[in-house]
């Protein structure tokens, strides 16, 4: 069957109005038009659909079935629009991310506030180390990947968030937190807490020591940043963490970074997708809301991604606390327009 929508509207204004005249009327058509249309339409079906009895126009129980199906055909189509415009306007849909551990520090919040925008958004966040978000972004899981690393072997877009610092940290009462700058060979001979294997933080600390000639010896290894942390805390070593995931034991004077030579590490948080993927119009407006920067909610300024104040995403209020070995030289304002 060969039916067009426009023919199903017209069958349904007939049957609805039982009159070509004024159903030709309602469409702006001439009554020509409508019968014409009509003829094609149960030419298509092989049976009438109306029949005429003196001056009166009925539905046969063709023309009734047919009805049906016109207004839930014509009902869907109408769905269908409304959810194409809802989606244009990003007022519905779903947007999956996917970050690794060290993000989840600040991209909860960035959710926060796009989700404050586009309240009927559902969103899912993902929170894995690098080796399970490489995992997620092979088997094309998610709309928007966060990382300290360009992924290899798979074709992405690959945009520069934020400065992602890496730091050896230490109680304050252990010894070289008083000892001043402290040689990098120094640090080979102290425990250490590492981060499970698959952990980026730990690939790339251990690459940037590998690079001078130093390996650290593990005294264990513990899952996640906040295990890691907590074991610093409880004097079990030192330990490389990015900044964002100690800010607040750093500004509570909890933990210190260590002024190691070379140290902090800097890195980049990088945003991420599949290159051969066609972004949602809702993952577009989402990158293009991290990558103006308007997004970082106002807290106590102790745990915001102060990183991101420094690629030109809207300053968090609060001060930040860090001590002068953890601190860079002040990133000039045009680094993210160099970035892009
Ligand atoms: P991870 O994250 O240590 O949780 O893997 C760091 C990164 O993105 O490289």
């Amino acid at each position: 069957m060969h039916i067009t929508l426009r023919q199903l509207e017209i069958f349904e204004a007939v049957a609805r109005h039982l009159s070509y005249s004024r159903a030709a009327e309602a469409l702006h058509l001439t009554q020509p038009a409508v019968s014409m249309q009509l003829r094609q339409i149960e030419g298509q079906v092989g049976v009438p659909l109306l029949e005429q009895i003196g001056k009166t126009l009925y539905l046969t129980d063709a023309g009734r079935t047919v009805l049906r199906g016109a207004r839930e055909t014509l009902g869907a189509v109408e769905r269908l629009a409304i959810a194409v415009a809802d989606l244009k306007g990003l007022r519905r849909g779903r947007l999956s991310v996917a970050v690794t551990t060290t993000a989840e520090y600040f991209m909860p919040r960035l959710l926060g506030e796009f989700s404050a925008r586009h309240p009927g958004i559902e969103f899912t966040l993902e929170v894995t180390n690098r080796a399970g978000l490489l995992a997620r972004l092979g088997d094309n899981a998610d709309d928007v990947y966060v990382a300290g690393q360009p992924p290899q072997g798979v074709p992405v877009a690959c945009k520069p968030l934020a400065p992602n610092r890496l730091l050896v940290v230490a109680r304050p009462d252990h010894p070289l937190a008083r000892a001043g700058r402290v040689p990098l060979a120094r640090i080979a001979t102290e425990p250490f807490l590492a981060r499970e294997p698959g952990s980026g933080t730990r690939a790339a600390a251990e690459r940037f020591l590998a690079e001078r000639g130093i390996t650290l010896s593990y005294r264990m290894e513990l899952g996640s940043n906040e295990a890691v942390k907590q074991g610093v805390l409880g004097g079990l070593g030192l330990a490389v963490l990015a900044e964002t995931s100690v800010a607040i034991e750093l500004a509570a004077g909890a933990l210190v970074p260590l002024a190691v030579t070379g140290f902090p590490i800097a890195r980049t948080w990088y945003l991420i997708q599949r290159a051969d993927k066609t972004p949602s119009l809702l993952a577009q407006a989402f990158v293009e809301f991290l990558l103006a920067g308007v997004a970082v909610a106002p807290t106590d300024g102790v745990l915001a991604p102060l990183a991101l104040g420094e690629t030109g995403m809207r300053a968090v209020s609060g001060r930040r606390r860090a001590t002068p070995s953890a601190r860079s030289p002040k990133p000039r304002r045009s680094r993210r327009a160099e970035h892009l």
